[in-house]
């Protein structure tokens, strides 16, 4: 797609479908199994669900043309897309980095499914991770990491996996394509969840692979043939259809992530702080080459978990919940899911509220 377009203008030309007169504007999702087939035994576009289905096929468009990738490829969550390229590129006698501050099942799913068959499982914090990658075959960074929000140089990265023939998948949840876009900056393979922003109305579990090797990508709609961890045609269809506000929301969700951070890096309640939008947050400069927006995520540090309660019940606008990106405010104490933070440790993800409402209510919630 044109690169002067602006986001809104990115997402609702990825959403929307063929000028074809008397066709829908918002095309319909396709729910089917079974396909009629033809006579003669010549292969039809779909013949089978695990396989193909045409609302995947419009989603996946959209989703390439947004990661700038030659093919996407939908999955029914986010750990479906990930442990399928997993299930791809780590076998017997490989080693694995994943970052060890980035989401936690991952890790589980390194730990429990690959080192006993023989992967070498690495952990490495994502400021680390470029160290813990120069003799990795295949080497899994997000960024910014949830929930620390840590940023790692993807070009340089890149260039290190290059150097080592290792291959680099990113995953872009927190980041979304709209904030950017890490196969530009050298990574093999995009994974991620579209459970978050990219659908954002907490109401769908979602993934995606997205790339340009078209053996890698073919190895992976493999195993999801095989696997079957697919995408139902209207949950696709419904992650299509946000596509379109997906650009106005994460416009708003980020404005308010960067207004907020700025108030709680001054209140005498808050310990600290991380926004890769704060000029003085550690990620900032490398944030600054690589991003085109800072995202909805911030994360605080608060006196221990009884203020991250109060906070919540304080306040009129703050829901308590886990996942992020959706259109709501929401805080999420990463420590009760064994995530390596302290007891006071939130992850706030802003919704699309007024920015002086998020503001106040805050402000009066932490007292
Ligand atoms: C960074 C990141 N990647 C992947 C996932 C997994 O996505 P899903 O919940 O859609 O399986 C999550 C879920 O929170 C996440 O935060």
């Amino acid at each position: 797609m044109d690169g002067r377009y602006g986001d809104s203008t990115r997402s609702v030309k990825a959403a929307g479908s063929e000028a074809i007169p008397g066709s829908p504007v918002s095309p319909p999702p396709v729910p089917a199994s079974t396909y009629h087939l033809s006579p003669d035994e010549t292969e039809p576009l779909d013949s089978y669900g695990r396989s193909s289905n045409p609302t995947w096929r419009q989603l996946e468009s959209a989703l390439a043309e947004l990661e700038g990738a030659a093919k996407a490829l939908t999955f029914g969550s986010g750990m479906a897309a990930i442990t399928s390229v997993l299930r791809v590129l780590a076998k017997p006698g490989t080693k694995l980095v994943v970052p060890a501050d980035g989401y936690y099942q991952v890790r589980r799913y390194a730990a429990e499914y690959l080192a006993p068959q023989g992967v070498t499982v690495v952990e490495a914090a994502t400021p680390d991770i470029c160290a813990a990658s120069s003799d990795a075959d295949v080497v899994l960074a997000e960024t910014p990491a949830n929930p620390g929000l840590d940023v790692v140089d993807l070009h340089r990265l890149a260039m290190t996996c290059r150097g080592r023939g290792a291959t680099l998948v990113v995953d872009n949840t927190t980041a979304t394509p709209l904030g950017q876009q890490p196969l530009s900056l050298g990574a093999d393979l995009v994974v991620a969840s579209a459970t978050k922003a990219l659908s954002g109305h907490s109401d769908l579990v979602a993934g995606y692979v997205a790339g340009s090797h078209e053996e890698l990508m073919s190895a992976v709609e493999r195993d999801r043939l095989l696997a079957g961890p697919v995408l139902g045609a209207f949950e696709a269809w419904l992650v299509l259809r946000s596509l379109g506000s997906a650009g106005l929301r994460f416009e708003r969700q980020c404005h308010n992530a960067q207004s907020l951070a700025v108030m709680l890096r001054a209140h005498p309640a808050v310990r600290s702080v991380r926004y890769p939008g704060l000029p003085d947050d550690p990620s900032h400069s490398i944030a600054t080459l690589q991003m085109r927006r800072f995202g909805g995520l911030v994360a605080v540090e608060l006196k221990d978990a009884a203020a991250v309660h109060a906070l919540v019940e304080r306040s009129a606008l703050i829901i308590a919940s886990t996942s992020f990106g959706g259109i709501h405010t929401s805080v999420d104490r990463r420590a009760r899911w064994g995530d390596p933070v302290s007891d006071g440790f939130a992850r706030i993800s802003l919704g699309i509220e007024d920015t002086d409402d998020l503001i106040a209510d805050f402000e009066q919630a932490l007292g």
